[in-house]
């Protein structure tokens, strides 16, 4: 017997507990115990199984080790056609998580059970496959066909209650998975219910799936895992269970060889990387348990909000009274969301707003904070004035943050006589929903103080990135230089409609000018007025159009016009009638002539643009790893997820390819099209941004 497995004969029923920590997964120990497992105890004559975790779980799925390897049988379908063709009883007891493999070896049993707080779900689609143990066959037999689609192609996990309703469990029962388990194979034992196969189960009536598939492809914008899901139900409901697996395989391998797939690992993967950091190991983050935030506006309140929820108490400094009940009134409508979603109860909700967060206009508020975040107003010289007097007024060791877009905090910090303690915590607008934290060290900034801002993003459930200080750091900076490529399109043909929808069908979220609608066009004309007062470089090519839309009072989706023109209500816009027109006044001023855009050419150029920006912002040291611009972009900036980031991207369609454009692009604006010397170098020894990340792990 495996050690992964443990045996045990109770009377007439034998136990199959897994002791595989931490989670169980289901490597081939375990696969191998439990077959051995099922074989021993119909040799022992006992008359039912109880299969069920050890530990903090059940199987929680697929053993990601054994990613990338290759497979070594025996295999989890054929463990799962095992469990399930036994003559004896079978039994799993849930507790934990069962996912992915963990839920398909319980769907090979014949009956479960589960603890309340069990958690069961098919989560394959979010790394770019699909089940592939059965699970397309055997719970839409369970279920039907509408409710395994919904959980199957959203990969979400469903809690024991549920479950329980939609018949995915028998029973849910308080109690340890052993107890519960052993209580449960018992009483089937002594009623004399029989084996229960779900193979043999009749299949669901067919839908029109082909219309189904459309569908799906459409809501997963273009990821193709959840469409392929629903022809694994197809299968299901058309086929012999036999051919159906032998379906489900077929799918499964296509995904397997996917560059979708390598999208989504590569996702994965970052995304568990990025807080890892050589230079955190070992140093133990500050004590958080009040926060100060200074200004209430958009990101101030969003930061208050996300704050509260996980647990800080808030004192939020702004400007006047009035401006304070301002801030606590967005605040309230923030958690408000969390109220009418049933994520907070009335009495949370008073608690929070009246318990946990305190008003102020007086610095003195603040002496007894642990952390501080600044979100005043963009401009250095307000920030320097509100960090002198933080400086004045907080304890020693309190971190002092500002969530500035921008700007420079090691300027900020020498306005301060504890540069140490100052870091950028910058934030993604909404605060309290947006997951990406950007963590900006400071030349002078303490180790203790990065590692306080990974725990106060660990702590608001966010995924944090280190980022180092330049102009916009690593996410702000690469937009300005893609949506720069952007707007030199627009001068030379392609308009803002055109270029938004080729990089939705590429898979973004949005667009840049629809982006730019919802972040406000007032922020991009700051930069722009800034920038330009800095002085730019004669070879830029500049353009205004976009400065007389702000100019007439149109900054976007929150004064309902700019690029687009918003209905009261509606969140997608319309074109703006007044863009074109501006736009060819412009290009008619500069004497430019315009030319067609084919979708592709103003994908490949964009994503050039930011891949080369990229390799900038790592060549640079400002991200430390390809891996941590990728997850910047993706949680920060609605890059699609199944293709791994930008860096991934580039990897896949190749680097040489990508250089060889920009060189040629370059022959017509050599000032923006200059080569990352990364990507030069990358190219030239013949190796990927993938192969700087496994130097680093
Ligand atoms: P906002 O204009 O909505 O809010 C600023 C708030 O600060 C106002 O409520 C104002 O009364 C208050 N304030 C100004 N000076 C103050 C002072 N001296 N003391 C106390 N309160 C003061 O601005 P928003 O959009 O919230 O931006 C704040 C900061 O966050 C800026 O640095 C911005 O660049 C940054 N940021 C903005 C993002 C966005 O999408 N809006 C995203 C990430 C960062």
């Amino acid at each position: 017997m495996s050690e992964a497995i443990g045996y045990e004969l109770i009377g007439d029923i034998a136990v199959l507990s897994a002791q595989n920590p931490p989670v169980n997964a289901l490597g081939l120990d375990v696969r191998q115990g439990l077959v051995d497992g099922m074989a021993r105890a119909e040799n022992d004559g006992a008359k039912a199984v109880l299969i069920y975790g050890e530990g903090r779980t059940y199987f929680a799925g697929a053993d990601i080790r054994e990613f990338g390897k290759p497979p070594t049988g025996p295999f989890l379908p054929d463990v799962c056609t095992r469990i399930e063709a036994s003559p004896l009883i079978v039994v799993s007891a849930l507790h934990g998580t069962a996912l992915g493999g963990g839920l398909e070896i319980a769907l090979g049993s014949h009956y479960r059970v589960a603890v309340p707080s069990a958690r069961v779900g098919l989560p394959e689609v979010l790394i770019g496959v699909m089940p592939g143990a059965g699970g397309t066959q055997r719970l839409p037999r369970l279920i039907g066909v509408d409710a395994s689609v919904d959980i199957i192609t959203s990969g979400r996990q469903v809690g024991a209650k549920e479950a329980l309703e939609l018949g995915i469990l028998d029973r849910v029962e308080d109690g340890a998975p052993r107890d519960i388990g052993l209580a449960y194979a018992r009483e089937l034992i002594d009623s004399g219910a029989p084996r229960r196969a779900i193979s043999e189960m009749a299949a669901p009536q067919a839908v029109d799936f082909d219309a189904l598939y459309d569908v799906v492809l459409k809501k997963s914008r273009g990821m193709i895992a959840p469409a392929k899901a629903v022809r694994g139900v197809q299968a299901c409901c058309e086929l012999p269970f036999d051919q159906g697996m032998i379906r489900e395989r077929e799918l499964f391998m296509e995904l397997m060889a996917s560059d979708q797939r390598q999208g989504m690992i590569h996702a994965f993967f970052s995304e568990r990387a990025v807080g890892k950091l050589p230079e955190l190991k070992g140093v133990e983050p500050r004590d958080l348990n009040a926060i100060g935030v200074i200004g209430g506006g958009t990101m101030g309140a969003g930061i208050a909000t996300s704050a509260l929820l996980s647990g800080l108490s808030v004192v939020m400094l702004e400007m006047s009274p009035e401006a304070a009940e301002a801030a606590k009134g967005r605040i309230e409508g923030n958690l408000g969301g969390a109220l009418k979603r049933g994520k907070l109860s009335q009495a949370q909700f008073e608690d929070l707003t009246t318990k946990a967060l305190t008003l102020s206009t007086d610095y003195a508020a603040l002496g007894d904070v642990d952390l501080v975040i600044e979100a005043v107003f963009e401009d250095m010289e307000v920030k320097k004035t509100v960090f002198t007097q933080l400086d004045a007024v907080c304890k020693p060791g309190a971190v002092l943050a500002s969530n500035t877009s921008y700007l420079d905090i090691n300027e900020i910090a020498a306005s301060t006589n504890r540069p140490s303690d100052v870091i950028g915590l910058h934030f993604f607008s909404p605060a309290h929903v947006m997951k990406l934290l950007e963590i900006v060290v400071a030349d002078k900034t303490a180790p203790d103080v990065v590692a306080t801002g990974f725990a106060l993003g660990n702590r608001m459930k966010k995924t944090s990135v280190r980022a180092g200080v330049c102009d916009g750091f690593i996410g702000n900076r690469i937009l300005s230089t893609y949506r720069t490529c952007a707007d030199h399109m627009i001068l030379d043909g392609a308009s803002p409609y055109q270029i938004d929808k080729a990089l939705t069908d590429f898979g973004f979220a949005m667009g840049p000018f629809a982006v730019a609608d919802l972040a406000g066009l007032d922020i991009g004309w700051a930069v722009r007025k800034r920038k330009r007062a800095e002085g730019l470089d004669p070879r830029a090519r500049d353009s205004s159009y976009a400065d007389k839309l702000c100019e007439d009072g149109n900054f976007g989706q929150k004064t309902g016009k700019g690029y687009y023109v918003y209905e009261a209500g509606k969140r997608a816009g319309v074109p703006n009638p007044d863009v074109m027109p501006l736009i060819e006044a412009e290009r008619a001023e500069q004497g430019l002539t315009s030319r067609e855009f084919a979708d592709d050419e103003i994908v490949r150029r964009y994503m050039a643009a930011m891949v080369n920006e990229a390799a900038k912002v790592v060549g640079e040291g400002i991200a430390r790893r390809p891996l941590d611009v990728d997850v910047t972009l993706l949680y920060g900036y609605g890059f699609p997820r199944y293709r791994g980031g930008p860096l991934k991207w580039a990897d896949m369609v190749g680097l040489p390819e990508l250089l060889a454009d920009i060189k040629k692009w370059a022959e017509e604006d050599d000032y923006f099209w200059q080569p990352a010397p990364l990507l030069e170098q990358l190219v030239a020894e013949g190796r990927t941004f993938d192969d700087l990340n496994k130097e680093s792990a």
